[in-house]
């Protein structure tokens, strides 16, 4: 029998939970432990597990084929990418778009993208870190890529929260809980489905942010919050909402707790030529369920990339279908 692949999982999070969760439909992968910053917390969930904490040095010594990293992005992402790079071979989902390529920062600093970082650590250590993996970026990349190449030079547009409920996202529903009197709060994004018709039939239209999407907010408030000074804060708020139609409601805490406490997600990535279009739509009851699936499809290729000698940072762009799928001989089978 072939043996398993090792995994590892740094960080214990939605994504990190939803990886282990869904090892029973990867059978080829077994998980040798998970390192957090929480080991206590961590602890309290999780039985008949080796857990390692962050701060102690004993996970460098983990016989782990490939470690899958599920810290947020903003601020977990950019230091543990590069620190576990050096150790093991790794897949993550970061998704701060715009810090993926060399940027320059507020101050008009040029700044090293993320992408760039883990490839030249990897590459020093012979090591294989597949980055930026998940849906978007990730599977909704490589259709941007597909669509354009095969439709000749077309604008590829992304959009989410197709369903009537829409797609929760956290990073807004987050950006909602900074502000002062809101106890709790969900942000769902919706599509606007004239938008896609229009772009289907008319190739060249260009559409703005605020066009091809409105949100949708529930709040609870604090008790004596100013609740006509909270909506105003969020409707005014620059990028998150103010460029779009934005609807805020106030719901009990007990409301949001019986209605809002899923985390959906869906959305598709369209392409129109004057001959034709082509779109790809995924949608998840479970938006880190969705992603782990997509991480470990790629912790595979990691592991026969490396093996191959191919060290680096790699997007998936850069990955061949077949390395995702458990048995990478057998891709005649999906022809
Ligand atoms: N590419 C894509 O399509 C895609 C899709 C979805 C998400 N993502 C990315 O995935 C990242 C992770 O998402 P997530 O939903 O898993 O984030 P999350 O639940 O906030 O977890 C992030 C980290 O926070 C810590 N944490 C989690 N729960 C905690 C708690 N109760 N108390 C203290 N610390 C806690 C964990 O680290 P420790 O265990 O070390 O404490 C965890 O690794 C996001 O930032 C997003 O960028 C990408």
């Amino acid at each position: 029998m072939q043996s398993k692949f090792r995994l590892l999982i740094v960080g214990f999070g939605n994504i990190g939970r939803s990886v282990l969760r869904s090892l029973s439909n990867y059978p080829d992968f077994e998980c040798v432990g998970v390192v957090t910053r929480s080991p206590e917390r961590v602890a309290s969930e999780l039985e008949d597990m080796l857990i390692y904490d962050l701060a102690q040095n004993d996970w460098k010594d983990c016989d782990a084929d490939v470690a899958i990293l599920c810290g947020g992005s903003k601020e977990d992402l950019p230091n543990q990418g590069p620190l576990f790079a050096k150790y093991f071979n790794t897949v993550c989902s970061f998704d701060t778009h715009a810090h993926i390529d060399n940027y320059i920062d507020e101050s008009g600093k040029r700044q090293s993208g993320y992408y760039h970082i883990m490839d030249a650590i990897a590459k020093m250590n012979k090591h294989t870190a597949m980055v930026c993996h998940g849906w978007d970026p990730g599977t909704f990349s490589m259709m941007r890529a597909l669509f354009t190449a095969c439709l000749g030079e077309v604008r590829a547009e992304g959009f989410y929260g197709l369903t009537t409920g829409g797609g929760l996202s956290m990073g807004h529903s987050d950006a909602l809980r900074t502000i002062p009197g809101v106890k709790d709060a969900r942000q769902y994004t919706h599509a606007k489905p004239g938008a896609i018709e229009i772009l289907k039939s008319n190739p060249d239209m260009l559409l703005g942010l605020g066009d091809m999407h409105w949100r949708e907010c529930f709040i609870v408030a604090e008790d004596g919050a100013d609740k006509d000074r909270i909506k105003e804060l969020i409707v005014s708020m620059p990028n998150y909402f103010e460029p779009f139609d934005t609807t805020v409601n106030f719901i009990s805490e007990e409301e949001l707790d019986a209605k809002h406490s899923g985390m959906p997600h869906d959305g598709m990535v369209l392409a129109t030529a004057e001959h034709g279009s082509m779109e790809f739509r995924n949608y998840w009851s479970s938006n880190p369920q969705g992603t782990a699936g997509i991480l470990l499809a790629f912790a595979r290729a990691a592991v026969h990339f490396n093996e191959d000698g191919l060290n680096g940072a790699f997007t998936s762009l850069e990955v061949p279908i077949k390395y995702l799928l458990r048995e990478p001989s057998d891709f005649l089978k999906y022809i």
